[in-house]
């Protein structure tokens, strides 16, 4: 599905960053390493590397890890991409500076295995950035996210606060916003937002 989405012309969600991410990105510190889960085409993966951070993308979609090379070589930038399943990629222990997570929906027993290994990758210090299509959405106009039977796979304030134990939070919270994301993203959307930092022992 996402090869075949990834393989239409252009890209899919926009060649520029999610907002939250370019709204919050100066949380990372410079130079940081950032992995960014479930990067599609790279948008973000290849502004975070236009702002000097050391970047890894990760995706499950070949197409879209090979549009990310070359938006990241369009920009002048590399980006480090990796072909994995989230469902068993290893993020090592204490070796990220920064993750972001950006419309990453995953069966939740998958996520929530997922975020202990988020907690677990990042340094002390490092911080999480993730934005998600909340259930809430699912009365919204707006066109994208996940189809409306997949309840499971929406993520809350609630349910993240849980899964992210072990990080604290400099921002939780569910909201409504207007997404412009290319074709798939568009109008007046339920998200939930998160900035969240691994607590120095
Ligand atoms: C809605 S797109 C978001 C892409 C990107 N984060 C963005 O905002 O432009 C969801 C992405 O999740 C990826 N994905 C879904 N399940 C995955 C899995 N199990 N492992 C790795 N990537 C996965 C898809 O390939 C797709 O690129």
């Amino acid at each position: 599905m996402w090869d075949d989405r990834y393989g239409e012309e252009g890209y899919a969600y926009g060649k520029g960053p999610n907002d939250f991410i370019r709204d919050q990105a100066h949380a990372f510190t410079p130079g940081a390493r950032i992995l960014c889960l479930a990067s599609g085409e790279g948008r973000n993966a290849v502004y975070l590397a236009t702002r000097g951070y050391r970047v890894t993308a990760v995706d499950l979609s070949v197409v879209g890890l090979e549009k990310t090379r070359l938006l990241a070589s369009e920009n002048g930038v590399e980006v480090h991409t990796i072909h994995a399943d989230l469902a068993s990629f290893d993020l090592g222990e204490a070796i990220w500076d920064g993750v972001t997570s950006v419309f990453a929906h995953v069966p939740p027993a998958v996520r929530s295995a997922l975020h202990a290994r988020v907690v677990r990758g990042l340094k002390p210090g490092g911080i999480l950035l993730l934005e998600a299509y909340t259930p809430a959405h699912l009365d919204l106009p707006g066109r994208g996210g996940p189809p409306p039977h997949a309840t499971q796979v929406f993520m809350t304030a609630e349910g993240l606060e849980q899964e992210l134990a072990g990080l604290s939070f400099d921002l939780i919270r569910e909201t409504q916003r207007t997404l412009r994301e290319g074709r798939y993203h568009e109008g007046l959307s339920g998200v939930v937002q998160v900035v969240a930092r691994k607590p120095m022992q």
